[in-house]
């Protein structure tokens, strides 16, 4: 350590304190750009209070792991319960409600989108994957339109100029081709100053006995510190300050990588205001035990989303007297806040909100400065949860929607009968537009004119019981719906009642095309 300037020995000393001065072990052959790089990163960590996470969220942890929640947990009563189904006869009015609240410019949507995508296997921000839509738009693209075209219903229902800020949370990792997506496609009509980006924290991966892990001989392998960095970064990226300054008084935050999302969901937000709630969240019921979604429940009293691998599949497979699965909110990541609430979040809970771990394979730098990749756990993450704050909230209320109208999350990357991947998501899409314009009074027929049947052939079963993906007769019609023209299906009366049309059929802003072409 030769090399080493009076900054440089102060930092030593700092991690010598912290027990990891074994991050400085490669300075003697770092470039000055290296060490300056270096310097920096560590320079902005508060070592005592990473030490205090890592030692509280493995504590946590292991307690977790010998207490079995599946003795604390019951399911969602009854009485906080709402659906677009058994409710059908207030929804009407909730959304009148949830319509109001955004004509008077209450409304603002959060979109959590910090995440990495790893298990999509691409390198870029989710949002802006193409799932292969015939109008090839991206998620981000899709949801801004979304808000384009709510912001419109609003301003027409109530005679008043409104905007719905969106405040979207990056990470280290995803932040610069976030915005610089956002600049080079104008925003995607939205108002610039209406589209809020902040950043969330990041925190270093640590071995088990608390030392950080070096991913090359200059750098701490960090990752975002969970989508409940959230509300740390609603507080030091001035966030919360903004929504007060715009006057917003309910949120809606959701995931980036629902292609069905309704962004700032009227019905949604209206039914969380006139059950005065202070948080809510949206969910679809869970049919099938090995599902990969959390269950919004309770535990020991308390509200809380116990995610699946928490879970023993005995509890997973529970049954009512209905037949139904015990625990079958599932959670679709898509959460209502009063502006309140997330404020006494901000300022007097987060702090006290437990750190999860994950247990990572994290490539490391070995002694000689060579990278090895683990094929076992060798350290962990540490992330807070979004919905870890339902806990905190006086009133807490669930709201059931259809998940076929709803909810189609793209986590993987295609192959055969994959599950949420790009075709299941782009299937979803397409077969939801298909139901709207059969709902609005339109047809479809093949190339013999003959009307396709709304509910399509089960694909024929291959001989090894799977279907086969060649067959054709299982993929929905090709339909698409710019969200700039129906938010939810209303408004396409006009353009495809008593009229037959053959797929692919797109809808825009430019008119109805039709093409007679097949494939997806
Ligand atoms: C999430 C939910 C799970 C739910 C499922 C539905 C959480 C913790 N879990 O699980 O209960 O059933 O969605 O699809 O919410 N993100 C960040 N910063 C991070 C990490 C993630 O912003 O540090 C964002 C991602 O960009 C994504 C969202 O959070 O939009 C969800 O992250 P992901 O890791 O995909 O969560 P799941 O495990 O799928």
């Amino acid at each position: 350590m030769d090399a080493m300037n009076k900054d440089a020995s102060k930092l030593l000393h700092r991690l010598a304190e912290a027990d990891q001065a074994h991050l400085l072990r490669f300075w003697d052959q770092l470039s000055s750009e290296e060490r300056a790089a270096l310097t920096l990163d560590l320079h902005g960590m508060d070592f005592q209070e990473l030490q205090g996470f890592f030692k509280k969220a493995m504590e946590v942890s292991h307690h977790s792991s010998q207490d079995r929640m599946d003795d604390r947990m019951e399911p969602v009563p009854r009485e906080v319960l709402g659906s677009v189904t058994r409710d059908q006869m207030s929804v009407k009015s909730w959304e009148q409600t949830g319509m109001r609240c955004i004509s008077e410019g209450k409304v603002a949507v959060v979109l959590l989108a910090g995440g990495q995508g790893s298990r999509l296997g691409v390198s870029y921000p989710k949002g802006m994957f193409d799932v292969g839509l015939p109008s090839h738009k991206t998620l981000f693209q899709i949801q801004a339109e979304r808000i384009i075209k709510l912001q419109q219903l609003a301003e027409e229902k109530h005679l008043n100029k409104c905007s719905i800020p969106w405040y979207i949370m990056t990470s280290g990792r995803t932040m610069e081709s976030t915005e610089e997506f956002f600049s080079r496609h104008k925003y995607f009509g939205l108002d610039k100053k209406d589209v809020i980006f902040f950043q969330q924290g990041m925190l270093p991966a640590m071995d088990y006995q608390g030392k950080m892990i070096l991913e090359n001989r200059s750098k701490v392998s960090m990752a975002p510190d969970g989508n409940g960095g959230l509300y740390r970064a609603l507080k030091n990226q001035g966030v919360l300050e903004h929504m007060q300054q715009m006057g917003v008084e309910y949120i809606h935050v959701y995931c980036v990588d629902n292609i069905l999302v309704k962004v700032a969901d009227p019905a949604f937000v209206g039914f969380c205001v006139q059950k005065d709630a202070d948080c809510g969240a949206k969910v679809v019921e869970k049919s099938n035990p090995t599902e990969a979604v959390g269950v919004v429940c309770k535990v020991d009293g308390k509200y809380q989303v116990v995610e699946y691998s928490e879970i023993t599949m005995e509890t997973a497979q529970k049954r009512s007297a209905d037949g139904r699965l015990m625990f079958n909110a599932g959670n679709i990541a898509n959460h209502f806040f009063t502006f309140s609430f997330l404020k006494d979040v901000v300022e007097k809970y987060e702090p006290s909100l437990q750190h999860h771990v994950a247990h990572k394979k994290i490539p490391f730098v070995d002694d000689k400065g060579q990278l090895v990749t683990p094929d076992k756990p060798n350290g962990i993450k540490m992330e807070k949860f979004v919905f870890d704050i339902f806990q905190f909230a006086k009133t807490f209320v669930v709201y059931e929607v259809l998940r076929e109208d709803e909810f189609s999350p793209l986590k993987n990357a295609d192959r055969q009968d994959g599950k949420d991947t790009p075709t299941t998501a782009r299937h979803a899409l397409l077969s939801l537009h298909h139901r709207w314009v059969l709902n609005a009074g339109g047809h479809f027929i093949d190339e013999n004119g003959t009307r396709v049947p709304a509910i399509p052939r089960v694909a024929a079963a291959g001989s090894d019981g799977r279907t086969n993906l060649k067959d054709r007769s299982d993929l929905p019609i090709k339909c698409e719906i710019s969200p700039l023209l129906s938010y939810a299906g209303e408004g396409i009366q006009a353009l495809v009642k008593d009229r037959e049309f053959q797929s692919m059929l797109i809808i825009d802003e430019r008119g109805v095309h039709e093409q007679v072409k097949n494939g997806l």
